[in-house]
């Protein structure tokens, strides 16, 4: 397994539409698996293939059940299918560094998708699942958890990270 590089906001790359899997070969099956060691690095629980810059729709996202487990589930092709209730939970996002924010989103959602095999499946989630998915497919359409706040809020953050990239750019 090879560790992959994160893109940051603002990278374009991160607004692009991910294409969806044809390939369902032995490379996807690595790209999955260098996702999930680089998800476990950072530290994160879902990442999207868009956030290494690979532009195919696939996502991995934790499912392990106990503290120091790595059960990663790698979902590709995901389309919400079926969705209801709201509820409001604070996110944050290997991409968008420096912010959490409490994001409304729905409490339950129904993903249809395809294994790393090409097989397809259907999962229902609920609670913080359901925000997990919803977070790495908003990112398989170019859309980052800030896009979901106030407009007064999503400048701030805009501001920051401004004053961020000057202060790296500023010789020691
Ligand atoms: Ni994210």
């Amino acid at each position: 397994m090879t560790m992959r590089t994160i893109l940051t906001y603002p990278n374009p790359l991160l607004r692009q539409m991910a294409r969806p899997v044809i390939n369902f070969d032995e490379e996807l099956r690595q790209t999955a698996d260098d996702m999930a060691e680089t998800m476990y690095d950072a530290p994160g629980i879902g990442l999207a293939a868009t956030q290494i810059g690979d532009l195919r729709q696939l996502i991995v996202v934790d499912i392990s059940k106990e503290k120091g487990e790595k059960k990663f589930m790698p979902l590709v092709n995901p389309r919400i299918i079926s969705s209801e209730g709201r509820q409001i939970d604070e996110e944050g996002c290997l991409s968008v560094p420096e912010i959490t924010s409490n994001v409304k989103r729905f409490r339950k959602v129904i993903v249809t998708y395809q294994d790393i095999t090409g097989e397809t499946a259907e999962i229902t989630a609920e609670e913080r699942f359901a925000v997990v998915l919803q977070h790495e497919i908003d990112h398989l359409h170019g859309i980052l958890f800030i896009d979901h706040l106030s407009p007064l809020k999503r400048q701030l953050y805009k501001k920051k990270v401004k004053k961020m990239l000057a202060g790296e750019a500023r010789p020691f």
